[in-house]
């Protein structure tokens, strides 16, 4: 979706287009960071390894998975015992799917060894630590070596070009910095490509709407839900957020929907890709949507080895379906992580823009699924019905309460700005229509607020979906 007279929709990227010519010039001062680019048809710049043969890939993963299993169990105790425990040896992966004797790693065994007890460097080889800000109990912490931060960067800047940018442009970056990943991730990647990167994080919603007025950035790299509050914060000081200079936005750290895509990009007149990771297996710049498709965050296989399993039985399910997203880091030098449990619950797909696999939009996390009466639903279903009204912005919140034995759900959702003046019948008829639409397409009882402009609560960051009062 693209509408603006710089168009950065990739199409538009023709090799011999000027702005590509522009491009080119800038990208060859950045030849020492992403060496031998190659062309794609559609003009875009591709490391050698974005088109190499699934044969080729699959050679170097397996070469990487064994190194990354060795390193593991020389240098983790952890690791060690686990492997010893079920009887898996390094020496015995000898294809890929082999992965699947070795034991799942999860949040509790990061927690179990905090702070530094999963490191395979000496702490002195760790130049940087990130951690989760953690709801509950003890945050998960992460280390990176020196080599780690250069391969992140180089994965973050390759994401910010599937994205669609390119050296030379401007980035806003409005992820919060400090120990979550986000800011900094996006932050060395983003200097990697070659940007100018102007580094907000995130609140202040006054002060970054006038900064980006004024310097006139072409991405945003921010989380879906606080690019709403930016948006309406455009409109709020007079300005229409479809005519500020942003081109593309890079989404992600949370669940959105594909309707609220459409809905940001219509808002903001941008493109709208998505951006997925997370601390432990790196941060962002795991996967990263190609804005030419559209259709999935691209993984980048050449450093995570991904699998889908059952979240039930923990058994490995064939790419296409429906399961829990485990990850294996295949570079990562101070904490190589052996099939992490992600609890994002999604599906492999066939590559398109790219080799590598795609993951499908995250539909959800099993911590995030509410069971109402009986029925799994996840946020982002009710999103997506939310988004079909057309009276009502997606800023919602989803109350879990105790209706005697009952779990009761109650979806507490704002008008649109410009339905502000609606009257209390056409607030009613859309909750009615709203709670109608989650009865027939998820089959359970909910009832829906509507409110306000502003009265459901923003975050700068992370979106919270799910309060739970039920004690
Ligand atoms: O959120 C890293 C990140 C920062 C990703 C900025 C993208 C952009 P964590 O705080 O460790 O790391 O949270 C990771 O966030 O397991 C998912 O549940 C969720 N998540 C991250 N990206 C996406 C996405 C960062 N694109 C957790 N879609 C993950 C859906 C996402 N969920």
């Amino acid at each position: 979706m693209e509408n603006k007279p710089h168009s950065a929709s990739a199409a538009s990227h023709s090799a011999s287009s000027p702005h590509t010519e522009h491009h080119r010039t800038a990208s060859e001062s950045a030849q020492s960071i992403v060496p031998t680019l190659h062309r794609s048809p559609h003009g875009l710049l591709l490391e050698p390894i974005e088109k190499a043969s699934l044969d080729e890939l699959r050679a170097l993963q397996l070469q990487r998975l064994k190194a990354s299993l060795k390193a593991a169990y020389e240098s983790v105790p952890h690791y060690r015992h686990r492997f010893d425990e079920v009887g898996a040896h390094p020496d015995q992966l000898q294809h890929l799917e082999d992965l699947a004797k070795f034991p799942f790693t999860t949040k509790a065994d990061l927690r179990d060894t905090y702070p530094f007890g999963m490191f395979a460097v000496p702490r002195d080889k760790v130049v940087r630590i990130h951690a989760s800000s953690g709801t509950t109990g003890k945050p998960t912490v992460v280390g990176y070596t020196k080599n780690d931060i250069d391969i992140w960067a180089q994965l973050v800047a390759r994401s910010i070009r599937a994205s669609g940018a390119r050296p030379g442009d401007m980035v806003h970056i409005s992820y919060g910095y400090g120990l979550f990943t986000g800011g900094l991730g996006a932050h060395y990647g983003a200097e990697k490509l070659g940007l100018t990167v102007v580094p907000f994080g995130g609140g202040q919603t006054e002060r970054q709407v006038q900064l980006i007025h004024d310097f006139k950035p072409d991405i945003i790299m921010v989380t879906p839900s606080y690019m709403l509050a930016i948006a309406d914060e455009f409109e709020r000081q007079g300005m229409l957020a479809r005519e500020s200079s942003l081109r593309i936005g890079i989404f992600g750290a949370e669940p959105w929907t594909n309707e609220m895509r459409r809905e940001i990009e219509q808002r903001m007149g941008i493109d709208a890709v998505d951006i997925y990771g997370l601390s432990e297996v790196m941060g962002p710049g795991v996967a990263n949507e190609c804005i030419e498709t559209k259709d999935g965050p691209t993984i980048w296989e050449d450093h995570f080895y991904p699998e889908i399993i059952d979240p039930e039985t923990g058994s490995v399910l064939p790419d296409g379906e429906l399961g829990e997203l485990v990850f294996t880091s295949l570079t990562k030098e101070a904490l190589p992580i052996i099939r992490y449990r992600t609890r994002d619950l999604t599906r492999l797909l066939p590559g398109t823009a790219r080799t590598m696999r795609r993951m499908q939009k995250i539909t959800g996390r099993s911590d995030d699924m509410m069971i109402v009466r009986g029925v799994n639903v996840f946020p982002s279903q009710i999103e997506e019905l939310i988004l079909k009204q057309d009276l009502l912005a997606p800023h919602y919140v989803c109350v879990l309460t105790k209706d005697g034995p009952l779990d009761s759900l109650t979806v507490r959702v704002e008008v649109k700005p410009e339905h502000a003046d609606s009257s209390t019948q056409e607030r009613y008829r859309a909750a009615a229509a709203l709670e109608h639409d989650i009865k027939s397409y998820i089959g359970t009882s909910v009832s829906v607020c509507v409110e306000a402009v502003g009265r459901v609560d923003r975050s700068a960051g992370k979106a919270k979906r799910v309060i739970d009062q039920r004690g």
